[in-house]
């Protein structure tokens, strides 16, 4: 997995700037709209920067595939009548050779792109390097290609923490050597960096955006329902219990502060430079895992705490019948990185004057959460 992480390593020779066309911001290109970061992107990039944008998403035409950004919006709580009139999707894929794009459109949007936010990728801790590779990576790759096919177009990369998480803290902004341990979805994450880092020596400028974990808004709630902590929320939420294990820190970042940081940086437009730089997207302040069950129970879901090999017992009972509980089953068993420190001083540079900060983890913060959860039928009515 490792050596063909390694391989893909180096960058089509092929993929070299041309001039730039002018430093005029009105049009974005945006990947992954169909998702849950991608809604708040598309709403951040319209209301933040008054910027039409362009979403390729995967859709069997172009009807189809501004469906699916409308009601990623929906989904988020992000849908405006006024968003939508500066929105536009094409049907794309980024596995395919040329962005999965017609020959027309992919023209047209190369002439008229001033700026790509790739955000899209398949979000999959589970899954191997191998199947991940082609969304992750040949997709980072076509990207690359399209930023440098008829003039230079800047690239804001999303990328994850996950790439860089270490104990010996703090975590530098900086692109690091071949992660150890990591999974698949890690591993593509960091190919697809450095070969953000070998554009940018090539003279496009590229800024890559590291968020941790993201939650919904702070105001709410409105999360994407894959995650990995909110899936083991809902298995406790329904079994009625926990494992009593040691007390963790948790910490979110609300979805707002990360489009709203990428929209900002995006309309500064970077700079060209013979080096990527990174921006973590974190949250400094972190809420214990013992308030989150608090609030669970002050919201109505009665939580018992039980020794850990009872809470596998009843979460395979559930996992027989239910797929998320046979998800939760999976992601319990896998242990993550721990938790490190961020160093995000080129970030707040990044931001400074802008007002763009990230709300802290609250109680408040978790209530909306599971207020919205509840609402769309994630977690069981505790009324019912
Ligand atoms: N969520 C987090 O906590 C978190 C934390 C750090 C970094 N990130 C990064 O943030 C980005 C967005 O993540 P997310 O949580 O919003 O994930 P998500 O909801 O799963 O969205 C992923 C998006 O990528 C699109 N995509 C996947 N494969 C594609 C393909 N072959 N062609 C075209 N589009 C494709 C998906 O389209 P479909 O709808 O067609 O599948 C979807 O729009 C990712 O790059 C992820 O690595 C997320």
């Amino acid at each position: 997995m490792a050596a063909r992480a390694l391989a893909d390593t180096v960058l089509d020779t092929a993929i070299v700037p041309g001039p730039r066309r002018s430093d005029e911001l009105r049009t974005v290109l945006l990947t992954g709209a169909s998702g849950f970061l991608g809604a708040y992107l598309v709403h951040e990039l319209v209301n933040r920067l008054g910027v039409r944008v362009w979403c390729v998403v995967r859709a069997t035409g172009p009807v189809a595939a501004q469906r699916r950004v409308e009601a990623a919006l929906r989904r988020h709580r992000l849908w405006s009548e006024t968003t939508m009139r500066n929105v536009g999707a094409v049907p794309g894929d980024l596995t395919a050779p040329r962005l999965g794009l017609t020959a027309a459109d992919y023209q047209r949007l190369a002439e008229t792109t001033d700026a790509i936010v790739h955000n899209g990728a398949r979000v999959n801790h589970a899954e191997p390097y191998e199947r991940l590779r082609a969304a992750n990576v040949t997709g980072t790759v076509e990207i690359l290609r399209f930023a440098c096919r008829s003039a230079t177009i800047p690239v804001h990369f999303v990328s994850t923490t996950s790439v860089a998480a270490r104990q010996d803290t703090p975590v530098r902004e900086i692109v690091p050597g071949l992660p150890g341990n990591a999974d698949g979805y890690v591993l593509g994450k960091w190919v697809a960096e450095v070969l953000m880092t070998q554009a940018a020596a090539r003279g496009l400028p590229v800024l890559i955006h590291r968020p941790d974990r993201i939650c919904g808004a702070a105001a709410t709630g409105a999360t994407g329902t894959d995650d990995a902590f909110w899936t083991i929320i809902r298995a406790i939420a329904r079994l009625g219990v926990a494992p009593a294990i040691a007390d963790v820190a948790i910490s979110l970042v609300p979805a707002d502060y990360v489009a709203s940081a990428i929209a900002h940086t995006v309309g500064q437009h970077p700079r060209i430079g013979a080096r990527a730089p990174v921006h973590h997207l974190v949250n400094h302040t972190s809420i214990t895992l013992e308030a989150v069950l608090d609030r669970l129970r002050a919201n109505g879901f009665p939580v018992e705490i039980v020794a850990p090999e009872n809470f596998v017992v009843e979460l395979s009972r559930a996992a027989r019948t239910d797929m998320g509980m046979a998800r939760a089953l999976i992601l319990s068993q896998m242990t993550g990185p721990g938790t490190s420190e961020w160093d995000d001083t080129t970030t707040r540079r990044a931001l400074s004057g802008s007002g763009i900060t990230c709300p802290p983890m609250t109680a408040d913060l978790i209530d909306r959460h599971l207020d919205h959860l509840t609402e769309i039928g994630f977690l069981p009515n505790p009324a019912a």
